[in-house]
């Protein structure tokens, strides 16, 4: 076990920048701000509802998931070429390189673009044009997952999925996301079942709104890797310890829960409490667009509403690391950069 010094608080902020992390929750298509979707439709030729870009960020108010998922596709409607999805993500990379994000695992929605026509190599090569950028800008390792959509039918994700084929060398895995009350998890067996046969990795948002049964479901029914989310299994105390018995990485949002009203307040969030019952669990932005922050607001606030030091903060980069598809080779590599980076901030003490 790495032993963890003491870290004085007032250096915590900049060890929780510094320190090499992987981001494992992000929808690329939640990282358009309202500046690049101007600069977009203006470059497409379209018109937004809105006046201007103050007037877009103004609307970004949220009672639930489904409040927000109207304005995040109606967001994604300005995407139409390679290039824009290839500007969008980069515009990403950017911002995870200042956060020293080393791995990025980038959900997309294919459906939310395929329904409005642009086609599925548009969508698939702007993305991995731009995650091979991302490794010779800034040495980020990033890789892709398709996310199936859970309002639409299981026949509409299958045929998504089939029309990606094409693209296989292109994209690590699959997910789902969208509306989740409604919509379990075992309504996608048979695409989860052809996505595994394929050797995709396997994920799912489960227990963000929904109850703890969709999680115990995307665990037994879809066998995923991660689950997405996961803060509700708090309510369902045999769940706890599988979770932890398992070491299931769940994939916590605290920025988004907190703007969806998954948690009326941050220092309500159950995120120090599950890391207390020893689950796996990572720190990621979701939609940083629309939620307030990137990767690094999301440790920052979150360490100063829970109190959290510098063992969790140890714990949590490292269990991203590990959590994420990366080669056992690179998480050995980025694992020794982050007991470097610990052995730093202690010896300045
Ligand atoms: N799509 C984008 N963000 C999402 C979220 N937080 N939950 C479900 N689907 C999403
Ligand atoms: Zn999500």
């Amino acid at each position: 076990m790495f032993k963890v010094h003491a870290i004085a608080p007032h250096r915590l902020p900049s060890l929780l920048k510094a320190m090499p992390k992987a981001e494992l929750h992000i929808h690329i298509e939640g990282s358009l701000e309202p500046e690049l979707i101007f600069a977009l439709a203006k470059r497409n030729g379209l018109s937004l509802p809105y006046a201007n870009v103050e007037a877009l960020r103004g609307a970004y108010a949220f009672s639930n998931l489904q409040s927000f998922l109207d304005v995040y596709y109606a967001g994604a409607s300005v995407l139409l070429h390679e290039q824009d999805f290839y500007d969008m993500a980069m515009a990403y990379f950017e911002k995870a390189a200042a956060d020293h994000v080393v791995r990025a695992e980038l959900f997309f929605d294919p459906q939310t673009h395929t329904a409005r026509g642009v086609g599925m190599g548009v969508v698939i090569e702007g993305l991995h044009r731009a995650c091979l950028d991302a490794q010779t800008q800034w040495g980020i390792s990033a890789d892709l997952i398709l996310c199936f959509l859970r309002h639409l039918s299981e026949a509409d994700a299958i045929a998504t999925l089939e029309e990606a084929l094409p693209w296989r060398d292109q994209f690590i895995g699959v997910g789902l996301d969208s509306s989740e009350l409604g919509h379990p998890p075992e309504k996608f067996a048979r695409v989860f079942d052809r996505a595994r046969g394929l050797g995709l990795h396997v994920v799912a948002h489960a227990g963000e709104e929904g109850p703890p049964a969709y999680i115990w479901s995307a665990l037994d029914t879809l066998k995923v890797e991660r689950i997405d989310h996961g803060v509700q299994a708090i309510h369902d105390a045999p769940l706890m310890k599988r979770l932890a018995d398992t070491q299931m990485p769940l994939t916590v949002c605290p920025l988004s829960n907190l703007k969806l009203c998954v948690f009326t307040q941050l220092s309500d969030h159950n995120l120090g409490q599950m890391l207390e019952a020893g689950l796996c669990v990572t720190i990621n932005s979701d939609d940083p667009a629309y939620f307030g922050g990137y990767l690094n607001d999301n440790y920052l606030q979150t360490f100063a509403a829970l109190h959290l030091g510098g063992q969790h903060a140890y714990k949590l980069a490292a269990n991203s690391i590990q959590a994420s598809f990366a080669t056992e080779e690179k998480k050995h590599a980025w694992m020794h950069e982050l007991k470097q980076c610990f052995q730093g901030f202690s010896e300045q003490d």
